[in-house]
């Protein structure tokens, strides 16, 4: 019997997702991608295949999960599998350089970014793109916002260099970048499925730089109402985006062979808007999709299921 397979390496991002595949009686199969053995001379089973391996596998001390992912997605993409998410995703996931390149290829604005190989290299960098500052650091290969840093001067990029706290890319590579001001504190973040617009999402980040929507990451009193007044939520689905903006995303994934994405971007005070982080392994907030009466997991659900029924259409009783 055919079934969905999901390739995972965090078992906490797919509990929610399993629970919606099995209140909708799909059949599905895990594949662990912490470690495995497969043999690639033989052809893989059938079935739909779902790939969310993520950037950040390496800070779950999975650091070459992704390279064994993209030698199974290689694998299934050989055979004619349909995947969701397959190699060309992860390529642009394990890289926001590849990522920047792409998005412009499909007409939208980045930040100015620089990418460097070397830490001794970092300060010359920072000062001739962007003189005192301010600027971000971040890594090449990102995932839930850890290692982004913001500087005001060439001075706290320095001592952060020459300090203990300084972390090594896992690729090696930093991006300098240009450090966008939104006026108010907030990113947005716009889902797609089956390569198509769902929502947008408003994300807080008066609290700092690490947003991961996942209910996993416990976001603490920060949705909790606050005195009189109930505080702005964390996580807010907005009405939706600009349409060419929006055209512009879909055409994007549509050339890089992406079906399930969160781009997110920011506004400037001219609200222009700076895209920065293209998110192929996405995690959904239940809250804020609970307040605007949409789901997230379930429209993956329904567009996984539909290819499996379509790509093996259930048997006629005899
Ligand atoms: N160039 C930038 N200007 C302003 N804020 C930024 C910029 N880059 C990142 N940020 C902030 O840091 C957060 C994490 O950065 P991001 O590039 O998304 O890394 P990750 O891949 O780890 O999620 C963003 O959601 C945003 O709030
Ligand atoms: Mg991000």
């Amino acid at each position: 019997m055919a079934h969905i397979h999901i390739l995972y390496e965090n078992a906490d991002w797919l509990a929610p997702l399993a629970e919606t595949f099995d209140a909708r009686g799909l059949p599905w199969h895990g594949w662990d991608m912490a470690d495995g053995a497969f043999d690639i001379s033989a052809p893989p089973p059938d079935g739909v295949f779902f790939s969310r391996m993520s950037a950040s596998a390496h800070t779950r001390d999975h650091r070459f999960s992704t390279d064994l992912t993209a030698g199974v997605l290689t694998w299934l993409e050989r055979h004619g599998r349909y995947v969701v998410n397959g190699v060309r995703a992860l390529d642009l996931e394990l890289s926001k350089a590849r990522q920047y390149a792409a998005l412009e290829k499909a007409g939208i604005r980045t930040p100015r970014t620089l990418i460097v190989l070397g830490r001794h290299r970092l300060l010359e960098a920072a000062q001739q793109a962007f003189g005192d500052g301010p600027f971000i650091l971040k890594p090449n290969r990102g995932g839930k916002g850890l290692g982004v840093q913001l500087f005001n001067s060439l001075n706290g990029l320095q001592a952060y260099i020459e300090s203990p706290l300084y972390d090594e890319p896992v690729d090696g590579i930093h991006l300098l970048q240009q450090y966008v001001k939104a006026p108010e504190p907030y990113i947005i973040r716009a889902e797609f499925i089956g390569g198509r617009f769902l929502y947008a999402v408003r994300v807080d980040t008066s609290d700092g730089f690490e947003l991961c929507p996942a209910d996993a990451c416990p976001i603490g009193d920060a949705f909790c109402p606050v005195g009189e007044e109930a505080a702005r939520p964390k996580f807010e689905i907005i009405p939706g985006i600009d349409p060419a903006q929006k055209a512009a995303y879909e055409r994007l994934l549509e050339a890089a062979g992406i079906d399930v994405a969160g781009i997110e971007y920011v506004l400037d005070a001219e609200g222009v808007a700076f895209t920065y982080d293209v998110n192929t392994n996405t995690n959904y907030n239940t809250d804020a999709e609970a307040k605007a009466g949409i789901s997230g997991r379930a429209t993956l659900a329904d567009f996984l299921g539909g290819a499996l029924a379509r790509l093996y259409p259930p048997q006629a009783a005899e």
